[in-house]
Formats: C-alpha cells, sequence, structure tokens
C-alpha cells in the first residue's frame, strides 16, 4: 500500500549552490510547503503554489512561524568518543594517548559498542544532524553495532573501521593485511544494504604502514564507490611527525595522494596546515574537506584557513569532530566557524554556513540529490527549527525579517533547544515536545 502523501506548512530554507561562490543558490519560502510521499521529497516551494495539486486526502501539518530545513550533515565524527567529550589536553597527541586510545580499547566489548551506538544516534537526532560520516574503532564489531542501530532507526550513515597497525597501544593495533580484510568484509555485508554506507578509515598517516596504506589505496580501487576518511594536517606537531616518517613526500597530503587516496568521495578532516599545492590537489581530486572548529579551538590546532580554500575551489563541509569537537550540534559548529574565518579575514554569511551543514556536505560526499536538499526525489531527512526556542532567540529573531539576520541569529544563539523536530525519511524520529497535529 502506497504510505500516501503528507505535507508540512512553515518557512522553507534549502540550497541549490553555494551561496559563497554563485547566485541565486538560496531557496527560502516563507510561507512555504515541503510536500513528502513514501519517504521522499515529492515537492517543495510557496505554499500558494502547491497547496492546490495536494490530493484531498492529503494530511498538512502545520509549522507555520518555524523553519523546516534539509537535516545537517556532519561530516567527520567519532562515535566510541562520545564519553570522552570535553576531556582536557594541551595537544593533540597527548589527547590521543591519555583519553581516546583508553577510551577506544572500551570498544571490544560489543554490548558496550551498541549501547554508545544507540546513545550517540539520539544525540545527532536530538541535535538535527541525520547523516553522519563515522569513525567506529579497530574492532570491526564496533561497526557492525553501528550500523546496526542506524539500520533500527533507517538513518543514511557513512561509517567505518579504524586501520591502524603502528605507533598505538598494542591493544587496538591490527595489521595491514588484516585491517585491509576485514574492511573489505565490512563492505560487503554494510555498503548499500539499505541505508548504510561504508567508508574506508585509515586513522591518519603516523598511525598506517605504508604498506597498509597501499593495500588501503588498492581497496579504494576496488571499491569506487566506498568512501575514504582520514586527517590531515590538523597539529603542527603532528605535520613534524608526519615529515620524519615520510621524508620522501613532498607534503603530508602527498603521502596520501601517493597511495591513491585523493579521490572522489574522501573526506580530509582539518586541512589546516596545507599550503596551495596541496589545495589544488584536494581540488583537482575532487577530494573534500571537512573543517572542525570547535576541535581545531580546543585542541589549539590552528585556524582552518577560507580564504585560501576558496580561492583554490576546494570542497567544504563542516563537521563536529566530537570527541575532539565539543558539541554535536551544527548550530554551535557553525558559530565557531563563523569567529574561525572572522579570524582569517574571511566574512561567512549565514546562508552559507547553513549551506555548509546541509547540500555542501552531501556534496561533499558526492550525495547531492539523495540528502542535503529539497529537489524532488531527495530522502525526506528533514528538521523543524525554531526561532524562538529560547528566551533570547525568541527575543532576538522578533527584531528583524531579515532572512539573512535570521539565520545568522540562528547560528550564534542557537543548539540543540532550536531543533523542535527532527524527520527521517519523512517520519517523526525526534522532538523536543509532541508536537500539536
Ligand atoms: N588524528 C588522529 N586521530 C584523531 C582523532 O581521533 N581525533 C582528532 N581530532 N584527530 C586525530
Ligand atoms: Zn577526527
Amino acid at each position: 500500500l502506497p504510505r500516501g502523501i503528507t505535507a508540512w506548512r512553515g518557512s522553507l530554507l534549502y540550497f541549490t549552490d553555494d551561496p559563497g561562490r554563485a547566485e541565486h543558490a538560496t531557496r527560502w519560502h516563507e510561507d512555504g510547503l515541503l510536500v513528502v510521499e513514501d519517504g521522499h521529497v515529492k515537492a517543495a516551494g510557496d505554499y500558494a503554489a502547491l497547496a492546490a495539486t495536494l490530493p484531498s486526502e492529503a494530511v498538512v501539518q502545520d509549522r507555520r512561524g518555524k523553519l523546516i530545513l534539509p537535516g545537517f550533515i556532519d561530516t567527520h565524527i567519532h562515535y566510541p568518543q562520545t564519553d570522552i567529550i570535553a576531556s582536557p589536553a594541551p595537544d593533540l597527541l597527548p589527547w590521543l594517548n591519555t583519553y581516546t586510545f583508553p577510551a577506544e580499547s572500551r570498544f571490544r566489548d560489543v554490548g558496550r559498542a551498541r549501547e554508545t551506538a544507540r546513545f550517540f544516534l539520539d544525540e545527532l537526532l536530538r541535535c538535527g544532524t541525520t547523516s553522519a560520516m563515522v569513525y567506529c574503532t579497530v574492532h570491526p564489531e564496533s561497526v557492525d553495532a553501528f550500523f546496526a542501530e542506524s539500520e533500527a532507526r533507517g538513518t543514511r550513515m557513512v561509517a567505518g573501521k579504524v586501520l591502524m597497525d603502528r605507533h598505538c597501544p598494542d591493544f587496538l593495533r591490527d595489521t595491514a593485511e588484516g585491517g585491509v580484510r576485514e574492511s573489505e568484509e565490512l563492505i560487503r555485508r554494510w555498503h548499500g544494504c539499505g541505508r548504510q554506507m561504508y567508508v574506508i578509515t585509515p586513522r591518519f598517516a603516523p598511525t598506517s604502514t605504508p604498506e597498509q596504506l597501499q593495500l588501503a589505496g588498492e581497496l579504494a580501487r576496488a571499491y569506487p564507490d566506498v568512501f575514504i576518511q582520514t586527517h590531515v594536517a590538523e597539529s603542527q606537531e603532528e605535520v613534524r611527525w608526519v615529515k620524519d616518517l615520510f621524508p620522501d613526500a613532498r607534503s603530508y597530503l602527498d603521502v596520501y595522494d601517493g597511495y591513491g587516496l585523493l579521490r572522489e568521495r574522501a573526506m580530509y578532516a582539518h586541512c589546516i596546515w596545507l599550503d596551495d599545492d596541496d589545495r589544488g590537489r584536494m581540488t583537482a581530486s575532487g577530494a573534500a574537506a571537512a573543517h572542525c572548529p570547535t576541535s581545531n579551538l580546543f585542541l589549539g590546532s590552528g585556524l582552518f584557513n577560507f580564504e585560501r580554500a576558496d580561492a583554490a575551489g576546494m570542497h567544504l563541509s563542516l563537521a563536529t569532530d566530537v570527541g575532539g569537537g565539543t558539541s554535536f550540534s551544527m548550530l554551535c559548529t557553525m558559530n565557531e566557524a563563523y569567529k574561525v574565518a572572522r579570524m582569517g579575514g574571511t566574512y561567512l554569511p549565514a546562508r552559507r554556513m547553513f549551506y555548509l551543514a546541509t547540500l555542501g556536505g552531501a556534496r561533499s560526499m558526492g550525495l547531492e540529490g539523495v540528502i542535503g536538499g529539497f529537489a524532488p526525489g531527495c530522502e525526506a531527512d528533514f528538521i523543524v527549527l525554531d526561532p524562538k526556542a529560547t528566551p533570547l532567540l525568541a527575543r532576538r529573531t522578533a527584531q528583524t525579517d531579515d532572512l539573512e539576520e535570521l539565520l545568522f541569529a540562528l547560528a550564534m544563539l542557537g543548539d540543540d533547544r532550536a531543533v523542535a523536530e527532527t524527520y527521517i525519511k519523512g517520519e517523526l524520529a525526534c522532538a523536543q515536545t509532541t508536537p500539536e497535529p
């Protein structure tokens, strides 16, 4: 039986391009209607134009006064680090050794993995994030646990087993061949199973031998529609370490390039200490950067350079990097991205931040037309934002009729409290309070 048509009336916001680089990229329907059929977007536009096209039996949910937009996409996050969010350390490498590795060792235990995945996915949905590119741990069971929980919710998630065969505790170490064999088994089990997708996940160059990076590159060539994710040029100490470990590479990014790991569907977290040659390679290869401002400021890693990234035309997205990041909220992440850009002399309009957290993420993953937008046929993952969610937001947003100011206030003052409802394929997955019919 067809599930029929449901429509949501409210202020619609979505993008058709990057408003930082193209004109007319923002779609805003102040009195809008989102029409959903069988979990997919059927139409999005002005209420006045679309209401007449609805069949008489269609249900219309009234969300006037609120914003309806595609669910947020977090392109870099570690689910096993949920319990160590907000752990203090002077720099990336001590933070990894003191908190991260001990926390990840607990994911040997499948029960722990399953329970953490459950909490993690609930927290993402509460914050309005409907898709993410996720690190699991070195244990293949941590991936099974995560995908099983995502499958149960019907969310589109991209996740992978960490590959790490050196410079880490013994209890977290795989081998070059073993790690890649386990990854291939997971690809066969999960990639394209329902909405789940696999990402080949060498942690970062220092924790993989050249043999492991070589095999990871070969695996990526064998499965071109599988994703790749890693970290690059996050802290200066890390960059120096990579130079010692790979003296023949031109740069840190060049290490990955040499193993065939730069391509479309490859996500590089941080990209702070790149040079312009690296940025050009990012753009030409189709790889994308995941900018993680709350993590970069928290760990003191450095300031992402928007100006140089834009000059090179790099594919950009926004990410939390929890547990290095300090919030699951993409609104909080926009707030800090804005300030990081500001410090580098770049002005990030609110429209662009919302683009980066929706369509920008989808494009960076090669998933435009699937998630991140309201084009007909897109999967209907969307959120309802309440511009009156807190007393201060209500007071500030009452002062303006201007879209940019409204979005800016949401980005600067908003967090999980601003997310009234989260929908997965047109079904309510999470709500602050029971929504009125
Ligand atoms: N570099 C290598 N591993 C990690 C990690 O878990 N978090 C962050 N932020 N950087 C890393
Ligand atoms: Zn990370």
